[in-house]
């Protein structure tokens, strides 16, 4: 899950295709390249890590050339080195991908038996190799790329220039996304129209197997066949402004504190405010009576959003839920009805796990609907019906106001569905309802928490292990939890449900361990406050965040986090507020890389 992007230009091409790579790099970020073509002649640019180090190199080393692609990576085959960092290049041709060439081991064999020297350990230097093949025996550039493509096995999107080719940009796609953006007298190739928001707005999502040869004066598509087909161009609502930090030390934190508007934002495309009533927004209609089951897959924080809408469909609907990581989801081939329907749930809508599972749930007969945060994206387009979140940019790696705003959604979701299923009496709809429009204002005094969160930051950061402990739709949020402290401040943290403690994990309890207990004061909370004294009584230090209630009838703690009281049903999307903040202050506190931390990237777009 690399960042793809390709140029045009009408001059320098360089400073363009960092902007775009900026755009690309929650893709990853542990190198970053580009390759010009300087008379004819092409010449890269590379560096290890974050594509300031790529800004530099090219600040001392300038390239002038106007037609070039560019890459940010996410190393896959081969350490984040210089030397495995794109564009690679061979026998006049340089390559850029995204994704994994599955076969890449036996075409390195064969080419290296046939001469190639390789000097990276990447699976693209094949598809460089396999190319320029094809040119030295004669092949013309898109031809040698058609034939190349033949011969790859795996997902991917790859950009492509030429020696003495001013005027062509290949690319192809085969399973990770690929767009065209169109200019008058340019053109570009971009793994998304967020790349391609400086330069244009009209925007053609190639399809998968395509292959495009761009020139200045037009483009050519052909299909998998090879067949010449036209696509049609789009106008791309991405907003062109690069998104800033405000007056925020992170995005993160810009984030978390954005929630209580972008949850409102999500909240008003599904209720009605006036009626108190769900209406789905125009166009994501959608009749949940006739179901027998409803299969979710996700992966990720969007998982644990799931998991939280499994509680909610299984208790308003009665609709039972299968829901499973979408990297296993598919190997577990579970028998699917055909007209059932399958809920893929994603930020970003790139996520393969999660585009192989729609596929898998399609190919089934399933109807396909997809809670995702941009528009435009490939399971967007792929899905029957699309329930769009509204969380705006998410730029932080580890997500947060995405999260909330798959919940607010889910939650609407499930509403609709007890109405639909006849479950819930209209008066049922009008109490959740109410319950879900209070959640902007309950976020906001949640998130009036951060001074006390933030003293606790010392607590977390000495620890080594951190449990994360919570009972019903508290379970996901203590998941999610100790996902977000152990993705930023690289603290190993798990979350449990409480009951399931004694089974094990409480083995890991002493006094340097903090347990953080998601209570709120609601039917669970007696059991909860059990398990938590079976901690105390083993010196676990707890961390305990709960309601006004619940820390009445608490007893000691280590330290207690007072939310809002909240109806039981909405407190997922409450207690998500203080269990960011502590990961976010111990991040800080440690001086780790919150926004990009090492190893992850915000789109995860390989298997
Ligand atoms: C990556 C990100 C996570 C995200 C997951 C699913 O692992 O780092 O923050 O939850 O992918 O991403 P999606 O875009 O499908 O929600």
């Amino acid at each position: 899950m690399c960042g793809i992007v390709g140029i045009l230009a009408r001059d320098a091409a360089a400073p363009q295709l960092v902007d775009g790579l900026k755009r690309l790099e929650y893709r990853g970020y542990d190198s970053a390249g580009v390759a010009t073509l300087e008379d004819g002649r092409i010449v890269r640019r590379r560096a290890e890590g974050k594509l300031r180090n790529l800004e530099a190199s090219l600040v001392a080393h300038p390239l002038s050339g106007r037609t070039g692609i560019g890459h940010t990576r996410w190393a896959t085959h081969g350490a984040p080195t210089e030397a495995n960092a794109h564009p690679h290049a061979a026998g006049g041709v340089a390559v850029v991908h995204n994704g994994i060439i599955e076969n890449y081991r036996e075409l390195r064999a064969e080419l290296e038996g046939a001469g190639a020297v390789f000097e990276s350990q990447t699976d693209t230097e094949v598809v460089a190799h396999l190319v320029a093949q094809a040119l030295a025996a004669g092949a013309t550039p898109r031809l040698a790329v058609q034939q190349a493509l033949k011969r790859l096995r795996g997902a991917f999107a790859l950009a492509f220039v030429f020696e003495g080719e001013e005027d062509l940009l290949i690319g192809a796609r085969r399973g990770s996304p690929l767009a065209i953006g169109h200019g008058e007298g340019e053109g570009y190739l971009g793994s998304d129209a967020v790349a391609l928001a400086p330069f244009t707005d009209a925007v053609t999502y190639l399809e998968d197997g395509d292959c495009v040869a761009l020139s200045r004066s037009g483009v050519e598509i052909f299909d998998e066949a090879g067949a010449p087909v036209s696509r049609d161009a789009v106008r791309s609502a991405v907003a062109s402004v690069v998104v800033d930090k405000g007056a925020y030390r992170h995005f993160m934190a810009k984030e978390i504190a954005e929630q209580p508007e972008v949850v409102g934002h999500s909240l008003v495309r599904y209720v009605d405010m006036t009626t108190g009533r769900i209406r789905l927004p125009a166009g994501s209609d959608f009749d949940f009576s006739g179901l027998d089951r409803l299969a979710i897959s996700a992966c990720g924080t969007a998982y644990y959003a799931g998991l939280v809408a499994r509680y909610w469909f299984e208790k308003f609907a009665r609709l039972p839920v299968d829901i499973d990581i979408a990297s296993e989801f598919r190997y577990r081939e579970p028998p699917l009805t055909p007209g059932g329907l399958a809920l893929m749930i994603s930020q970003s809508g790139e996520t393969a796990d999660t585009l192989a599972t729609l596929r898998f749930c399609a190919a089934q007969g399933m109807k396909i609907g997809a809670v995702v945060n941009v528009p435009t994206s490939t399971i967007a387009r792929a899905a029957d019906v699309v329930f769009p979140t509204v969380a705006g940019v998410e730029v932080g790696v580890a997500s947060t106001k995405a999260f909330t705003c798959q919940l607010s959604v889910l939650a609407a979701l499930a509403i609709k569905a007890g109405r639909d299923r006849g479950v819930l009496s209209e008066n049922d709809e009008a109490k959740l309802v109410s319950a879900l429009i209070e959640l902007p204002r309950l976020m906001a005094e949640s998130l009036h928490l951060e001074d006390q969160i933030e003293k606790l930051a010392p607590t977390f950061a000495k620890a080594q292990d951190v449990l994360y402990l919570g009972r019903g739709t508290s379970y996901p949020i203590a998941l999610e939890g100790a996902l977000k402290l152990k993705e930023i401040s690289y603290i190993h943290a798990e979350g449990y449900a409480a009951g399931e403690l004694k089974h094990g994990p409480i083995a890991l309890v002493d006094e340097n361990v903090p347990v953080v207990v998601l209570a709120p004061y609601d039917a669970l909370f007696e059991k909860t406050a059990s398990n938590m004294q079976e901690v105390a009584a083993r010196g676990g230090k707890i961390v305990l965040i709960t309601d006004q209630e619940g820390a009445r009838h608490a007893g000691e703690t280590f330290a207690t986090i007072v939310v809002p009281k909240a109806y039981a049903f909405v407190s997922p999307l409450i207690y998500a507020v203080p269990i960011q903040l502590i990961a976010y202050h111990t991040a800080v506190f440690m001086g780790t890389d919150v926004d990009q931390p090492r190893n992850l990237a915000k789109s995860v777009t390989v298997e």
